[in-house]
């Protein structure tokens, strides 16, 4: 395990609404695997590189947004798949802008290949970067992609 000179970098992922169903809820669209088996995946990933990861998940906008705030006291970057409200939450976005901690924002699925009402996020002007279409292996990537900034300092 690689780790950065202060020690794992601690990186809290936050899954938005419904994403506690994956596995059963539209395979076709967003795969077999559970929401269990991929926050073990998330887990396993940050061990290797060097991460401490932290998962939440919440169907509710406020929730996010609390989980969001307290990540200040704690975490060194967020990693946030926030489902459905990606396109909707300005409140959401606002408190990434806020928190001014190096974030990705997640997608399973392609977004930009689905429906109009997906093309957009209220996410993506405030984040770092976006991953999308990648299935799990998305978050993977945002999980490196995170250790990345913290390690390069860029943000
Ligand atoms: C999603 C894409 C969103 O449009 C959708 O509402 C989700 C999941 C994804 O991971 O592909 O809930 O964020």
């Amino acid at each position: 395990m690689q780790l950065s000179p202060s020690g794992p970098i601690k990186v809290l992922v936050i899954h938005g609404p419904n994403l506690n169903l994956l596995g059963m809820r539209e395979p076709d669209v967003y795969g077999s695997v559970t929401f269990y088996e991929l926050n073990e995946l998330i887990v396993q990933e940050g061990k290797r590189i060097g991460c401490e990861v932290r998962i939440e998940q919440s169907n509710h906008e406020g929730v996010l947004i609390d989980q969001i705030h307290d990540a200040r006291d704690w975490a060194d970057a967020i990693v946030i798949n926030a489902g459905a409200y990606t396109h909707t939450s300005i409140a959401i976005a606002d408190a990434l802008r806020a928190v001014r901690l190096p974030t990705i924002e997640v997608h399973l699925s392609n977004v930009h290949s689905r429906e109009a009402y997906r093309h957009v996020s209220y996410l993506a002007a405030v984040v770092t970067g976006q991953i999308s279409g990648f299935g799990p292996h998305s978050y993977l990537l945002a999980v490196n992609a995170a250790k990345r900034l913290v390690d390069e300092g860029r943000f």
